[in-house]
């Protein structure tokens, strides 16, 4: 196992929808194993493959960072079935660190996706897990929450981007 390094905004594979998983061999198992180190590490609730620069429709969520058992979602080739009611609150992501800012998401998601036996699996998320599903699947189609952002909101972080690309402070 290991811990992978992430990729940063302004990579070319944060923004290319990923594809799906057709087969859940020895290597999906391993890409698995290393996300999820590297999830821990960072640390954060939750990864895409992409974020490690592999285009492969897979993503893990853990609420409890590492904390607490039977909590990690290994969630290969999700999709979002349903999703009711909107909420706004403040979210980061791995791939745009030190940043945050408020994104209205639904408020309840349900996941349809294959676990890491291939095992169909069907889950509502709520609050934060339906915050980190939309989060990642956004990620899986080459979104990043910076796209829900307008005006201000928006210029403001890219803008800061931009000087800390420039001065050799974002890779
Ligand atoms: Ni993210």
């Amino acid at each position: 196992m290991a811990v992978l390094p992430i990729v940063k905004y302004g990579a070319e594979v944060l923004r290319r929808p990923t594809e799906l998983v057709t087969t859940i061999d020895e290597s999906v198992h391993r890409l698995v194993d290393d996300m999820v180190d590297t999830m821990y590490a960072a640390p954060g609730i939750g990864l895409a493959a992409n974020q490690v620069g592999v285009n492969k429709r897979l993503m893990i969520i853990d609420l409890s960072v590492g904390k607490r058992p039977g909590e990690l979602h290994v969630c290969i080739n999700p999709q979002i079935e349903e999703v009711e009611g909107i909420i706004t609150e403040e979210e980061g992501c791995l791939s745009i660190p030190d940043f945050v800012e408020t994104v209205t998401r639904p408020n309840r998601v349900k996941l349809r996706y294959l676990d890491r036996n291939g095992q169909e699996r069907e889950m509502w998320g709520q609050g934060l897990m339906a915050r980190a599903m939309s989060h990642e699947c956004d990620h899986l189609d080459g979104r990043l929450f910076v796209d829900h952002l307008r005006g201000f909101k928006r210029d403001r972080i890219l803008k800061k981007i931009s000087k800390l690309t420039k001065s050799g402070m974002w890779s």
